[in-house]
């Protein structure tokens, strides 16, 4: 009866999960116990005789008591046998009185919480991120990566014990020197390296400052339409989203905002994502008086302000606040490579020793070769010579896809386009009623990627529009995706 048991268990265990025959008998007699058909206290028979019942040479049958003994399922009585354990219990035995077993054990049910099913139930990135026109993906092909290779190398070389730890006081601090200079003189933010926190990207960035300014129920403001990462990091931190709809002049809170008084406001000022548009100089004036009026805390995400290719240059926010409530955030995701997990905040004074620790307690950073890699990366000016670089690709690129988009335009009603002056992506606007979903779907089946504007959309009905990336896009290939996509916009009968 034990001996049909563990050869059927073992023949399951063999086909199944192609275990060595000691461990198969192993599992069986284990699963045996477990379930009763051992019962406690029960002596096993001796060694030969369940070598001989089963067909299977002695070793592997002491091989597999032996093991069952060091993890107490089994005892041996010096001159009486070996016995189960007193203390072994029939799980499974009890589960089948409950109507739970079957033979293989039961796995538990995916169930998630409220707040998974909402985080898993709205997945945003596309099956193929890396195609012609994605928003959001710069052309990691200009990227130095030999030069990056040597860089590594030669700091994973000279890595001393403590550079293996992991990263106290915000991170290493050349790197949080160098990001300091470059803000100053580039993005006139106001800071001192001791301000900067080095993080794993904008994601983390948000995240952190979402625990530590805001409390579960909270209100933030964000931008309708707003970028989904922001989005899914209040979700995730339990903040309750007020959308605030966005113009031509970025942000716009009105009278019915303020009856949701924000703990905290999320804006893209530079380049708001995804309609682009620029944050004017009086709405930033206005939006602080805001914040002040809320005593609000400002996140400035200011993913790709890197790039600006026509109109007067435009500052950070942060340059503007003069009471210390604006966090300023970027990443190295869109100047070197997403993967590098890289981004930075900068606190105000007052907040830096709790953000600090908080970061280190919640996140236990680390990298630290990797930021010192990063960090002689910029000093060397090899930071800007890239940027130098990919600023002119990206320039060239864009001013071809504007060319291969003009038949769509000029139609007072019609398409137009908007945020083309910076970053790496521009909006299509199409007309209202225009299904841009459809549309998108229909763009992807030629091979292109772009996103349709409603999905950004938290609350508004009255924006579509394709949200489309010049970054990755070939430059060879750059003037006939454009064309294509011309095309298919204008046979789906969306440019009017
Ligand atoms: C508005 C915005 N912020 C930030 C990021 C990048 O964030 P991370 O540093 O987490 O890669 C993106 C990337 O697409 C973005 O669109």
């Amino acid at each position: 009866m034990l001996s049909e048991f563990l050869l059927a268990e073992m023949n399951r265990l063999g086909v199944q999960d192609a275990l060595p025959l000691h461990r198969q008998l192993y599992e069986a007699m284990r699963r045996a116990m477990l379930d009763g058909k051992l019962a406690a206290g029960e002596r096993l028979p001796s060694s030969r005789d369940l070598a001989q019942d089963l067909g299977l040479s002695r070793n592997t049958v002491v091989a597999a008591i032996n093991q069952l003994g060091v993890e107490g399922y089994l005892v041996s009585r010096v001159g009486s046998g070996t016995y189960v354990n007193d203390n072994v219990p029939q799980i499974n035995s009890a589960r089948r009185a409950r109507g739970g077993l079957r033979t293989l054990p039961t796995l538990a049910p995916a169930r998630l919480s409220r707040r998974g099913e909402a985080l898993a139930g709205s997945f945003c990135a596309s099956e193929l991120e890396v195609q012609p026109f994605t928003p959001g993906i710069a052309d990691f092909s200009a990227f130095p990566l030999a030069l990056w290779q040597r860089l590594q190398n030669k700091h994973w070389r000279m890595t001393y014990p403590d550079m293996l730890d992991y990263a106290t006081a915000g991170g290493y601090a050349p790197l949080r020197r160098a990001i300091a200079d470059y803000l100053r003189v580039f993005r006139s933010v106001q800071l001192d390296a001791d301000q900067v926190i080095v993080t794993s990207g904008t994601q983390q960035s948000l995240e952190l400052c979402a625990r530590l300014l805001a409390d579960h129920g909270d209100t933030v403001w964000v931008e309708d339409p707003a970028y989904w990462g922001a989005v899914k990091a209040f979700m995730a931190t339990g903040l309750h989203l007020h959308p605030v709809p966005v113009d031509e002049q970025g942000i716009r809170p009105g009278a019915s905002d303020d009856a949701h008084p924000p703990r905290l406001i999320y804006v893209t000022p530079s380049h708001q994502y995804p309609t682009g548009s620029v944050m004017s100089l009086p709405r930033r004036h206005q939006l602080l008086q805001t914040a002040r009026t809320h005593n609000a805390w400002v996140l400035e995400d200011d993913y790709d302000s890197e790039y600006r290719f026509s109109g007067p240059p435009i500052s950070s926010l942060e340059g503007l606040d003069t009471d210390g409530r604006v966090l300023y955030m970027g990443t190295f995701s869109k100047v070197l490579y997403p993967g590098i997990k890289l981004g930075y905040l900068v606190v105000p004074k007052s907040l830096v020793e709790s953000f600090r620790q908080a970061h280190y307690d919640l996140n236990r950073p680390g990298q630290m070769p990797l930021q010192a890699a990063l960090a002689e990366f910029i000093e060397m000016g090899h930071f800007s010579s890239a940027l130098r670089r990919a600023r002119q690709g990206y320039a060239e690129r864009r001013q071809l896809l504007l060319e291969s988009l003009r038949p769509l335009l000029g139609d007072a009603d019609g398409p137009f386009i908007s945020g083309a002056d910076q970053g790496l992506h521009l909006c299509l606007r199409l007309p209202a009623g225009t299904d841009d979903r459809a549309l998108a779907q229909r763009i992807g089946q030629q091979g292109l990627t772009v996103r349709p504007v409603s999905a950004y959309c938290l609350q508004r009905q009255d924006l579509r529009g394709l949200v489309i990336g010049y970054g990755y896009a070939p430059l060879a290939e750059i003037a006939r995706c454009g064309r294509l996509l011309t095309d298919t916009v204008i046979r789906a009968g969306a440019s009017r």
